[in-house]
């Protein structure tokens, strides 16, 4: 789509330089820790070397007596005020600090505050527990056996570990459609606990003001709204009710999902600040951040899907363990506590479908946040774009084909799908087609085989995924009750130049620059000249914050739809201006000029200027509006990537040797941001596939707690993407866009590890779980003996 607007005026479709650059290439973005306040202490947190232990005594003598030490806060000191538990999220309650035993190694088990960081570090070694190690409990499925030890002994009358049974679809007739399918293929697949790793760790500065009674708490969240509300619900009774509280979330150097929970840190920083009367500062090191908290995925997927000997698919049934740790601190909507899982039908017309979900309790730090995913959808299209490899090399069809055969046709949109989502428009085969054309997919199938012949490994994957962003419809989606709308408040001021404020916070994804040019398609006012603002609740209207990519899809139509407000009392005004009838002006950005007469004209900024100068008798002075914007659907992007690699035979190296993405996230409002949010996606997307992996031993030591270990991309990794589009509007956005933020690590995966099956399927190897390290394909290759 051409863009409507100039350059000058840079609405939708313009690559406009990212307004937020200069200041984050300069080193001049105001982070957390960047904030300094008058009398601000320090602190630093006491963590648990063991997964499960009793705590038996907490010594504080020596602590105290180092220089600098001002208070040691243990669980006892919270208890005094009810506040060493604090509900999650997802309703399941989480210490804040422990009274009586630690559920995973490093957990917070006491704070110290000093008047430096140094001294808070040093009070912290000189903190002495003792502890009375309990029975681990790490796996999963032996957390659920009849007779394992029950974790959560504060809930009276729980006798096991489940937090939650979860399903959707139609049991009984998937059931009879598998059993009589031509053709079933089973897998099991492991999508392992990674973590998000952002530049920024977590962190915040407290400051409770004693003589106003006004807590402000700077913070890296990604929803300062819903946090401002919990801080309330859980602080209301010692005075902090919710008109009191203040966050303010400054630049963030990414979330991913992992700043959108609340971490005892925080709370203890508020709690120290309220008793000393100081702004506390906190801020995780690496090794806390790696260790405690901002887990995702760690879901045991067991997955069949049915087909007809022809390829047509028939049905699938999906059944889940989900690991989330000792407490449920995911952030889902209340109603889906298995996220979005349930997109698993992807893009496939399939009749039949059953997914059911167990959540389970182990000695893990809290898991299950949404890693740049709208809520478990990359576990959900792993498992469909996998088993539909499987399925294409069992029918010994090309998975391609199987793809086309299956695929929802454009024509059958709006689909139903038989888990129960409306998805709301799609062009899967041109997507593909796209993709194919654009990597030269016959060829290299060719090449293949050549190769294969010689015995060298060549593999093709290809992943045709279906995404779910936008939470959502308040019918259906709420956090804690409270509905996932967003939001957007526009003044005019008189100059014609304009503030933007909106409920969502930008972690790096540019809102500063794109909510601008949503603002400048509507009103015609240079984007350069809207100043958008988000994350202080004091001066944001209330949103859910952004997470899950659902900040185009409900904040920007909530931006989209208050400056259409603002056009409608422009029209009247531009009316009063041009003495004629509203029905006789016709707008084209940035002005109204009268029908037949288009040299008598008003642009938006006379018209700004009379809304505080010259406005009609009866009408109030200003230009401004708010929106709150309850989506009627979610978006579906899609996208189909294509996924080329040779495995060395002598080290079990898997190197990308193309990689081609083709998304679709309807009508672009600036290409080079999508171009870079599906760049950063990619090697986001490859991390998991080939690198990362958080897991434990049998006593819950953490393997992979340091970067030494746990092996994030660098561009040594990451291969030269190539990215190209379809555009499918979405009917029932304002502006026809759809979310982007999550689809590259979203689609990525399943593209990767299905290209390195596809070289060794034909030495009998149907799976291999991710990540795809050298050294699972080197053991692979030995054992089938054509390792170099
Ligand atoms: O919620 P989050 O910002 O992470 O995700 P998003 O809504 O998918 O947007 C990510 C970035 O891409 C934002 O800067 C959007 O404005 C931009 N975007 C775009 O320019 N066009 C789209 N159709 C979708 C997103």
């Amino acid at each position: 789509m051409a863009p409507r607007t100039s350059p000058e005026i840079s609405g939708m479709g313009h690559s406009m330089k990212r307004k937020e650059d200069p200041r984050f290439l300069r080193g001049q973005g105001r982070y957390v820790d960047d904030i300094v306040l008058p009398g601000m202490v320090f602190m630093d947190i006491v963590r648990s070397p063991f997964a499960h232990a009793k705590i038996t005594k907490i010594d504080t003598a020596r602590a105290l007596k180092v220089p600098g030490v001002l208070a040691v806060i243990t669980g006892e000191t919270l208890a005094k005020f009810n506040l060493h538990w604090m509900p999650t999220l997802m309703s399941d309650t989480q210490m804040v600090l422990p009274t009586e035993k630690v559920m995973y190694q490093a957990q917070e088990v006491a704070a110290v505050i000093a008047t430096d960081r140094y001294a808070a570090a040093d009070g912290v070694e000189a903190v002495e527990v003792s502890y009375d190690p309990l029975p681990v409990l790490v796996d999963p499925f032996k957390a659920l056996e009849p007779g394992a030890p029950v974790l959560r002994t504060d809930k009276k009358g729980k006798t096991d570990n489940r937090i939650f049974h979860w399903e959707a679809g139609d049991r009984q007739g998937t059931d009879a459609e598998l059993a009589g399918s031509e053709v079933v293929v089973k897998q099991d697949l492991y999508i392992p606990r990674i973590h998000v790793s952002s530049i920024e760790t977590c962190g915040c500065v407290a400051d409770f003001d004693r003589a106003q009674g006004k807590l402000t708490v700077y913070m890296t969240t990604q929803a300062p709204h819903a946090i401002r509300t919990v801080f309330a619900l859980v602080a209301g009774h010692v005075g902090l009710s919710e008109e009191r509280i203040r966050i303010v979330s400054p630049d963030i150097g990414g979330g991913f999902g992992g700043k959108v929970p609340v971490y005892p840190g925080y709370v203890i920083a508020v709690a120290a600040s309220v008793v000393l009367g100081k702004p506390v500062k906190w801020i995780e090191d690496r090794m806390e951040n790696l260790q405690a908290d901002s887990f995702a995925r760690d879901y045991h997927i067991s997955a069949e899907l049915g087909a007809k000997r022809d390829g047509t698919m028939t049905a699938l049934r999906i059944k889940t363990i989900a690991d989330h740790g000792y407490t449920d601190a995911a952030a889902n909507p209340s109603k889906f506590p298995a996220g979005l899982f349930s997109i698993c039908t992807g893009s496939y017309q399939l009749g039949h479908a059953f997914a059911e979900v167990d959540g389970v309790y182990t000695n893990k730090p809290p898991g299950g946040i949404a890693y740049r995913c709208s809520f478990r959808v990359t576990e959900a299209v792993h498992a469909i774009e996998r088993l539909t490899d499987i399925l294409a090399h069992e029918l010994g069809m090309d998975p391609a084909e199987l793809r086309f055969k299956n695929f929802i046709p454009p024509e059958s949109f709006p689909y139903h799908s038989a888990l129960g989502w409306d998805y709301d428009s799609g062009n899967y085969a041109a997507a593909l087609r796209k993709a194919m054309d654009r990597i030269g997919y016959a060829e290299l199938r060719k090449e293949q085989a050549e190769k294969r012949a010689r015995g060298e490994l060549m593999g093709i994957g290809i992943s045709s995924f279906t995404e779910i962003v936008g939470a959502g419809p308040s019918k259906q989606f709420d956090i804690l009750g409270i509905k996932m709308f967003d939001s957007c408040e526009i003044r005019v001021h008189p100059t014609g130049k304009a503030i933007a404020r909106f409920g969502t916070k930008s972690q790096g994804q540019g809102h500063e620059t794109t909510y601008a040019q949503i603002v400048a398609e509507e009103l015609g006012i240079p984007a350069a000249h809207v100043q958008v603002e988000e994350g202080d609740t004091d001066t944001a209207p209330y949103g859910l914050g952004t997470y899950a990519s659902r900040s185009t899809p409900v904040a920007g139509a909530a931006g989209a739809v208050a400056a259409r407000k603002i056009r409608d009392k422009a029209r009247k005004i531009a009316a009063h201006l041009l003495e004629v009838a509203e029905e006789d002006l016709v707008w084209e950005p940035g002005k109204f000029s009268v029908k037949g007469a288009p040299q008598r004209s008003k642009t938006i900024q006379d018209i700004a200027l009379a809304a505080y100068t010259n406005h009609p008798q009866g009408m109030e002075a200003g230009l401004e509006a708010v929106s709150y914007y309850d989506p009627p659907n979610l978006t579906f992007p899609f996208g189909s990537y294509i996924c080329v690699v040779d495995l060395d035979r002598g080290t079990g190296e898997v190197k990308i040797r193309r990689f081609v993405a083709v998304d679709d996230c309807g009508n672009i409002i600036n290409p080079m941001i999508v171009d870079g949010q599906i760049h950063g996606g990619l090697t986001m997307g490859m991390a998991p596939a080939l690198l990362e992996e958080i897991s434990y031993d049998e006593d819950g030591n953490i393997q992979g707690g340091s970067f030494m270990d746990y092996l994030l991309p660098t561009a040594m990794e990451t291969p030269s993407w190539e990215t190209d589009k379809t555009v499918t509007p979405s009917p029932h956005h304002p502006l026809g866009a759809k979310g982007v933020g999550e689809s590259a690590t979203v689609g990525a995966p399943p593209a990767i590890a299905n290209a390195v099956v596809d070289a060794l399927w034909h030495l009998g190897v149907r799976n291999i779980d991710i990540p795809i390290t050298p050294e699972k394909v080197w053991r692979i290759l030995h054992e089938k003996g054509v390792a170099e």
